[in-house]
């Protein structure tokens, strides 16, 4: 990892998603939640148990588990990532798994802990899809939250759902990690 330090902010350029993600080792030790938009195989769903290691840290996968449902560019069709509604094996009692489309799941979905502040893990790949959530969750996006973007660099998807949302909410966040090709991406609301 080559860092920036500044008094007051780390910023990170990271070589991987994985070294993104240990930007929240500084929640390691706290009761935390995670939700986690978009699991597919649950590779990060593993990874992010690691990191959080409080035993009342919940973490929590929502996904059809029937792969994305539009299509979301020529290389990813309709279905991608079905995991055929096969659920990630994971060997850990505090991770949870919430099999719906986040449109069916989130108009009566509550987090677990309401006085707790999310880290937010959006893996959707969609425009459609990480709006949806965004716009739901935006009572919950408090200042110091953290949200984590998976295929960010993709103008016409995450991207554009953030950037509305911004525009929409009045929001302000500041960049915390990144990967080169900006793929990976973590953001922290500072106002
Ligand atoms: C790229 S995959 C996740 C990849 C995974 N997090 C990883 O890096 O290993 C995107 C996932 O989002 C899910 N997904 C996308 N839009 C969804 C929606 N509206 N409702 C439920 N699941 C959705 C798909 O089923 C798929 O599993």
């Amino acid at each position: 990892m080559d860092a920036v330090t500044g008094t007051r902010y780390f910023l990170a350029r990271c070589a991987s998603d994985r070294c993104l993600h240990r930007h929240g080792e500084r929640r390691a030790e706290r009761r935390s939640q995670l939700p986690e938009f978009g699991v597919w195989k649950g590779e990060p769903t593993n990874f992010w148990a690691g990191i959080l290691k409080h035993p009342q840290t919940r973490l929590i996968g929502i996904d059809s588990f029937e792969g994305l449902p539009e299509t979301w560019n020529s290389y990813n069709d309709v279905g991608e990532f079905s995991t055929g509604g096969r659920l990630p094996d994971i060997d850990d009692s505090r991770v949870e798994f919430v099999v719906e489309y986040f449109e069916d799941s989130l108009p009566g979905f509550s987090l677990p802990d309401a006085e707790l502040q999310p880290i937010l893990n959006l893996d959707g790949d969609l425009y459609s899809s990480t709006s949806y959530v965004l716009t739901h969750l935006e009572d919950r996006i408090s200042i110091g939250t953290v949200i984590y973007f998976d295929e960010f660099g993709d103008r016409l998807h995450e991207l554009r759902a953030f950037e509305e949302f911004i525009d929409m909410t009045g929001m302000n966040f500041r960049l915390v990690a990144y990967t080169g090709d900006l793929a990976h991406v973590a953001f922290e609301r500072t106002g």
